[in-house]
């Protein structure tokens, strides 16, 4: 497997048909799993329940966005659950080396993520604890909203340190994805791609993923 990554979101998908939504997406790369607690963000998901039954679900791995307080107390349960890839915000925890270093213990892979008004120069230096960084591109809590081409500054402030160092840091980016927005996000050295509307507000999400796959090479 090799960039681009395509990771649609379940948040956008039909959960009265979710088993069918999941199985439309076979050929994505992996399937992002938005996890809200009301608290981190204003906005409530679903929790380690249904993470466990897309697990089920899928052999795609799962990549986990926990936008929630107190992400230490959790990350175990998830990982439980069939998380793949964990993925925190930095603005939720005192420590994120040791949450991330925490995360690989476990078996998972380590990624953090940033709100947009979050700088990610501090967070530069620390690119070796983690497999994954997810560059968000609206503010989290919804799917559905515009995406901010401000947010591309952090993409390439990685890419340039990703790069500098030989690091294989898989840059994410979340929010507004779509195939008018893809191939900008892709240029400035984004892998991989979380789009949900753009996918399962479609109608034909396996054609959806192939179209952003192309757009994104
Ligand atoms: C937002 C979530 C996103 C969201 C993306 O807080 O992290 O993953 O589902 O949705 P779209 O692609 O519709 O912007
Ligand atoms: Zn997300």
């Amino acid at each position: 497997m090799s960039a681009p990554y395509i990771a649609p979101s379940i948040l956008a998908a039909d959960f009265a048909v979710l088993g069918e939504e999941i199985c439309a997406s076979a050929q994505a790369d992996w399937i992002h799993v938005d996890i809200m607690d009301g608290h981190f963000v204003p906005n409530l998901s679903f929790g380690p329940g249904v993470t466990g039954v897309v697990d089920k679900l899928t052999d795609l791995e799962l990549d986990v966005h926990l936008m929630i307080e107190e992400p230490e107390r959790w990350v175990e349960t998830y990982i439980d659950a069939g998380a793949d890839t964990v993925i925190f915000h930095v603005e939720a925890t005192d420590d994120h080396v040791a949450l991330a270093r925490r995360i690989r213990e476990l078996g998972a892979k380590a990624g953090f993520s940033l709100k947009p008004a979050t700088p990610i120069e501090p967070y530069l230096e620390h690119l070796e604890h983690y497999d994954e960084v997810l560059v968000m591109s609206v503010e989290p809590g919804f799917g559905g909203q515009s995406f901010m081409p401000d947010q591309l500054e952090k993409v390439r402030a990685l890419r340039e340190a990703i790069d500098a160092r030989g690091l294989d840091t898989i840059i994410e980016i979340d929010g507004g994805i779509n195939a008018k927005t893809i191939a900008e996000a892709a240029a400035a050295g984004a892998d991989a791609f979380v789009a949900g509307s753009a996918v399962y507000g479609t109608g034909d999400p396996a054609r959806a993923i192939d179209e952003l796959r192309s757009l994104a090479s």
